[in-house]
């Protein structure tokens, strides 16, 4: 697997209990491959907390740039996705594949990925990540006009 081009980038994560264990493995595979994990929680395996305790601070944080992005995992990867893309100027999106997760930085300039620990396998994950972070925004012109209307949207 190719180690990363961009090696200065700042990596926010969060995983509630629906695969707290995804987290605590994705946060060293970051730093092999010479990102800096910054972890938002959960910091013990807890069966009854909340994904938008951990979520919204790191959702926040990748908005305010105190991260350059951000990875997120719930059991299915639909209650984080739903919370994140609340925060403004966040671009979040549960992803299960190769083509969307580079697309979606490319086309969309998604800033946090989406995942559910418990319907994706280990192996899918680290190439999803690694996909994720070595993407760039294109940034032509009718993507630019597209994330203007969204940003029109959220200052609405
Ligand atoms: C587990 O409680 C599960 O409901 C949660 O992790 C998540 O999948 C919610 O969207």
């Amino acid at each position: 697997m190719e180690l990363s081009k961009l090696s200065h980038k700042k990596i926010g994560i969060c995983a509630d209990h629906g695969e707290f264990e995804l987290k605590e493995k994705i946060v060293p595979f970051l730093t092999k491959n010479k990102f800096e994990a910054v972890d938002f929680g959960a910091y013990v395996l807890d069966n009854a907390d909340d994904y938008p305790d951990f979520l919204i601070p790191l959702a926040r944080a990748v908005a305010d740039g105190e991260v350059s992005r951000g990875i997120a995992i719930c059991g299915s990867g639909v209650g984080v996705s739903i919370v994140a893309n609340k925060v403004a100027r966040v671009r979040a999106a549960l992803i299960q594949n190769y083509f969307s997760v580079h697309q979606g930085v490319e086309d969309n300039d998604m800033n946090l990925l989406c995942m559910g620990g418990r319907t994706i396998g280990y192996a899918s994950v680290q190439e999803l990540v690694l996909a994720f972070l070595n993407a760039e925004f294109i940034g032509t012109e009718r993507h630019l006009q597209r994330l203007q209307k969204i940003q029109d949207l959220e200052n609405n």
